[in-house]
Parts: structure tokens; C-alpha cells; sequence
């Protein structure tokens, strides 16, 4: 099954932000993934290297997350790298985009039933931490189950991705909160919801103001998106935004940590460390059994 968009979807996405598709990839293929996600959530895989986090909460380790996110969920399952939803995507940006679209990142995120906090209002621009580059990007934004207003679904302004970057702030003005919040001028009662069936998608610009309601529902949403930008060229009008000048979010100091336990090649040698520390008791507690003492 491929995809390919009409002169007609195209155009439309370049007026109004957003692209909504009934189908992106097949049920078998949304079902395989939904057993993925619901095991790395069931694991917070990546937590300690700040790839897991609650987007919206407080993000501590023993607090229920209200928005749990996965950054990169391709490193934990690598099974992810083979999906028709991958190869769709990627035709669909290099339509939107041009040839040098490329895969920028990915991420999971799972909308708990019940109590699952609403996305705010944002500017996936407004999160870019690399002032003096520029490259248009997009989403593409992947439901596993039905995506409804009541659980969640996107939700898009039309037209704001031909409008500038609109003020942000961290979420409830809370710099330890990962998510951004369009404290802008705009109107929320434009918004249009993009309710779609599992295996569908929403696409949208990088400047498109985007949100989704709480989940009030009795069943997760669980969503995966994939990210692509063009290719980045220098540029000095673009500088760091100030909302994300002094953010530091629990997330980003595990990721630290992380680093300054050396990484993979940190965890390699402590186990390595462990193994050898637990062979040398070994030995002495043989050696002192032998001896009698
Ligand atoms: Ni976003």
C-alpha cells in the first residue's frame, strides 16, 4: 500500500497547515505497533537516559505521568525502523518538503484513559533549539486507535502556518515543564479537530498552531509521529527564542546524567565493573572455605 498526494492536497496543505488522510497504513501494521507502544510505556523505556517523560506533568519518578511521551522510540524497538507507515511518510514529506527531505526525529506519545491532560495550544517551531539554521519541517501524526475530540485527537488553527512565530512560554509558565505554550494572539474558537480512524494521519506544517483536548475516554490514545525537515542552511536572522532560554526540565537532566555516566559505553563498563567486583567475592569466599576460615 503506498501513498501519494493529489496537486489538490497539496495545495490545500500549503493554504491551511494541515493534512487530514483516512489511511496511512494497513490495521495489521497499527495493531503490531499498538502491542510495541503499550510495552515500552509499560517499561518508561528510555527514562533514565531522559528519552521517556511526562510532557505536561511533573515528570518525577514516581508520579503517575499524565502525558507520556517517547523521544526516539526506534532505539528501544528497533522493529519500528520496518512499517509501511515509515516508507508512506517519507514519500508524503519529500512531496511537501522536496527531494532533501530527510527523517528528523520521531516520538510516541500515549494519552492516558481517563486522565489523560489535554496538549496545549503550540508551534512545533517554537520548540527548535538550534538558533542560525533554517529548514521548513513538518508531522506526521499517526493514530493506533480511533482518535476523537474525547480522547484527544489533533486539533488545528487553519491558515497559522502562513502567520509567524507566535509568543510561547513553558507550560503554566513552569520552566521544568517540557511543553510550550502559545501565549500569543490567536483564536481558539478556529480551532478545526482532525478526528480520524487507527491507521490514519494528520500532517502539519511547523508553524501550524496545534492542540488536543484531554483523553475523557475509557481506552488510551496512543499516537505516533514521525518528523522530517528539508535540508537546513545557515541562517542569521534566526536566533534562540527566549522562552527557551533557561528551560531545564527533568527530562533534560537524566539526559545529562546520562551523558556524564558515560552513556551506553558507561553502562558497559559499570556492568562489566559489577560482574568482575561479584567473580573476585566469589573466588575470596571460596578461598576462605578452603582455607577454614
Ligand atoms: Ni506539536
Amino acid at each position: 500500500m503506498t501513498t501519494t498526494l493529489s496537486d489538490e492536497q497539496i495545495a490545500s496543505f500549503r493554504e491551511r497547515g494541515y493534512l487530514q488522510l483516512d489511511a496511512i497504513t494497513s490495521a495489521e501494521e497499527v495493531e503490531r505497533l499498538r502491542g510495541i507502544f503499550d510495552r515500552l510505556f509499560a517499561e518508561r523505556a528510555g527514562w533514565e537516559k531522559g528519552r521517556s517523560f511526562d510532557l505536561a506533568g511533573s515528570d518525577e519518578a514516581d508520579k503517575t505521568p499524565v502525558l507520556p511521551q517517547i523521544l526516539n522510540p526506534i532505539e528501544f524497538a528497533p522493529e519500528l525502523g520496518d512499517t509501511q507507515f515509515r516508507v508512506n511518510a517519507l514519500a508524503i514529506a519529500r512531496q511537501l518538503l522536496g527531494p532533501t527531505a530527510e527523517p528528523w526525529f520521531e516520538h510516541a506519545i500515549f494519552k492516558p484513559a481517563h486522565f489523560g491532560a489535554p496538549t496545549p495550544w503550540h508551534q512545533d517551531e517554537a520548540h527548535r533549539y538550534d538558533p542560525g539554521m533554517d529548514y521548513e519541517q513538518l508531522s506526521i501524526w499517526m493514530p493506533l486507535q480511533p482518535a476523537t475530540v474525547e480522547n484527544g485527537c489533533m486539533q488545528y488553527i487553519p491558515g497559522s502556518n502562513r502567520g509567524p512565530i507566535l509568543e510561547h512560554r513553558s507550560l503554566g509558565g513552569d520552566p521544568r515543564k517540557s511543553a510550550l505554550e502559545c501565549i500569543g494572539d490567536f483564536d481558539s474558537a478556529a480551532a478545526e479537530p482532525c478526528p480520524l480512524p487507527p491507521g490514519g494521519a494528520a500532517i502539519h506544517h511547523c508553524r501550524t498552531l496545534h492542540g488536543a483536548s484531554a483523553n475523557t475516554t475509557d481506552i488510551p490514545r496512543r499516537a505516533y509521529i514521525l518528523a522530517f525537515r528539508s535540508a537546513p542552511v545557515p541562517s542569521a536572522n534566526r536566533e534562540m527564542y527566549p522562552w527557551l532560554v533557561g528551560k531545564t526540565t527533568p527530562a533534560a537532566e537524566r539526559a545529562e546524567a546520562w551523558r556524564k555516566r558515560g552513556g551506553p559505553l558507561g553502562r558497559g563498563a559499570r556492568r562489566i565493573g559489577e560482574f568482575t567486583r561479584s567473580f573476585a567475592g566469589k573466588v575470596k569466599r571460596r578461598v576462605r572455605r578452603i582455607l577454614g576460615n
